[in-house]
């Protein structure tokens, strides 16, 4: 049996790349938007209900906690080739005919190179007090190494100043899929360990040139899955992989390059972080982390076998960064899997990643079952996922997906407790979280307002309960230009119309619902009846 790929389970409706499943066509997939509330009776109701369905307010969390929302450069900055910008692999990506981004890009995408002054009027009218965004290292270097572009560089200085103005603390990404195409084109990007020198040369120009007004920066947006998306399934920038895995990649190799993709930008934080520390932190006084993508994963059975999945797949998906960040070393579960095929860290590199951050960042989106599936360590060829020998699935016995994720607030709560308990509680922010629904130009997003307020009382739940969690963003600001299905669904607080040329932002309701949160008002919200409390769901 071939194993099942997460991210087939998760886009669905991106699965002409997905060998292993049954694929609806997108009409198909419309349909089972319809299907939703038969999905709800058929799932599991035992896990998937809301743990937490209370009234509470913004001064129920701590003064110092944030909240925010965001986006990313490459995903609404459009202006792709002014001003100095050159390629980066995400550019390339996407001119490259990926069937789920059905011809599109970003080359305009918000245009929020231009629009950016509204945008942040927008952000501090939603009431923000964080805002996430990522600099385009293409923008502001835009031969990978070397000078630097001041159209870029004044363009960030001016961004991160207004939003200063207003009182909105800039939360900066340096990496978030798009390294500059000059240096994948010169020694293959990230594979190559060359890239952790341009990496930190590149992080040392934003430092001095932003660190002044910059407190918090995160190197890496979603490092397992750059690696994984990347470089073993091939269906996120930029798109390697190999067969008989991924999809149809040209070029790649899915057995070595997600753990090589992995290691290097392990090295490239730590570097980052030390030369913050070094050179910065004693005059800036800002804050370091690295952020992955951080499911839960729920054992389908209680049998054993799905018990040690559930926690391989932990293992694989976050051990693989926060164990090497924790406790110097990748877990044993995935040396032993993967062999030679993971790269060994030197003992002075060990010491150098143990202890490297400020902060982790975890963006979370769903809870998954997980199913042993050990048969594919059998395999003679394995990629990441067959080192795994785990098989995900939504609900029980039902392969219809909604384009949504179903609600599992709880999974949020376990998933910041194990944190708490197996990573010594570091300080934590949420930079993603959100709803997918279909891009459709719906304003009325009930199911992002039942999503949102479920996850928001879950932390609150979390923090309550211990974990050192210090803000919250929500995914994402506007309707943007996706990574894995570009503008066919949408997370937005604010509506973006992509066919109208001006490109207009309309506030949905999550937007407005957001904002009352935001300004101190108690929010409760509509609570569909199939969403029962259970006996999972603690108390407050
Ligand atoms: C707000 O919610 C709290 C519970 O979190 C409740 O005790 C209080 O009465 C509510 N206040 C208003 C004005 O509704
Ligand atoms: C991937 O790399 C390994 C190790 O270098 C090699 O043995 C294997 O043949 C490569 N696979 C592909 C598809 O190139
Ligand atoms: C858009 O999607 C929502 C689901 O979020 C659905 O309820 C609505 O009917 C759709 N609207 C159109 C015009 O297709
Ligand atoms: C709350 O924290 C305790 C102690 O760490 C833990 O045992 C418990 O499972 C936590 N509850 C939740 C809902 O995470």
């Amino acid at each position: 049996m071939k194993p099942l790929n997460l991210h087939c389970v998760i886009f669905p409706h991106t699965c002409q790349y997905c060998p292993f499943i049954t694929c609806h066509n997108r009409k198909t997939m419309s349909k089972t938007v319809f299907l939703l509330v038969i999905f709800h009776l058929l799932v599991d109701v035992r896990f998937f209900v809301y743990g937490v369905v209370d009234e509470y307010r913004r001064d129920d969390f701590p003064d110092e906690f944030v909240f925010g929302s965001g986006t990313s450069a490459y995903q609404v900055e459009g202006a792709v080739l002014e001003d100095g910008r050159s390629f980066s692999i995400w550019d390339t990506f996407a001119h490259s005919g990926v069937p789920s981004y059905h011809g599109k890009n970003g080359d305009i995408a918000c245009d929020g190179y231009h629009k950016y002054k509204e945008d942040i009027q927008l952000i501090a009218d939603t009431g923000l007090e964080a805002y996430r965004f990522s600099i385009s290292w293409s923008r502001l270097i835009p031969s990978g190494r070397g000078s630097v572009n001041l159209k870029g560089l004044q363009f960030y200085n001016d961004f991160i100043n207004r939003l200063l103005a207003h009182g909105i603390e800039p939360h900066v990404t340096l990496h978030h899929f798009d390294l500059p195409q000059i240096l994948a084109d010169e020694y293959g990007g990230w594979t190559s360990k060359k890239s952790v020198k341009d990496f930190v040369a590149y992080a040392d120009v934003c430092f001095r040139e932003f660190g002044d007004r910059v407190l918090h920066w995160t190197t890496f947006n979603e490092g397992n899955m750059f690696a994984l998306g990347g470089y073993d399934y091939g269906f996120s920038p930029p798109g390697r992989c190999s067969f008989p895995f991924g999809f149809h990649c040209s070029k790649g190799n899915s057995t070595i390059e997600p753990y090589l993709v992995a290691h290097h930008s392990l090295l490239a934080h730590a570097s980052a972080v030390r030369l913050y520390r070094q050179k910065y932190k004693a005059m800036q006084h800002g804050f370091v982390g690295m952020n992955i993508l951080g499911f839960w994963f729920e054992p389908y059975t209680n049998t054993m076998e799905d018990v040690k999945a559930a926690q391989r797949a932990s293992d694989f998906y976050s051990g693989w960064f926060l164990n090497p960040l924790v406790n110097g070393d990748y877990p044993e579960i995935m040396k032993r899997n993967a062999g030679n095929r993971i790269p060994t860290f030197t003992k002075l590199e060990s010491e150098s990643i143990k202890g490297s951050f400020d902060f982790l960042g975890i963006n979370h989106y769903s809870t998954l079952y997980a199913k042993d599936n050990s048969i594919s360590l059998e395999m003679d060829t394995r990629d990441v996922d067959a080192d795994m020998a785990v098989r995900y699935t939504f609900g029980k016995g039902n392969e219809i997906i909604p384009p949504q994720f179903p609600v599992a607030p709880l999974g949020l709560q376990k998933l910041l407790n194990y944190v708490k308990e197996e990573y010594g509680n570091p300080p934590i922010y949420i930079h993603e979280n959100g709803q997918q629904l279909p891009h459709n130009g719906t304003l009325m997003d009930t199911p992002r307002v039942e999503y949102l307020h479920a996850y928001i009382g879950a932390l609150l739940d979390a923090v309550r309960n211990g974990s050192n969690t210090k803000g919250y963003f929500v995914w994402s600001f506007l309707d943007l230009f996706e990574v894995i299905d570009g503008y066919t669904s949408s997370y937005g607080l604010y509506y973006v119309d992509m066919d109208d040329k001006e490109l207009t932002r309309y506030p949905k309701l999550s937007a407005r619902w957001y904002a009352d949160f935001l300004k101190g008002k108690n929010v409760s919200t509509i609570i569909p009846n199939y969403m029962v409390k259970d006996s999972f769901s603690s108390s407050r």
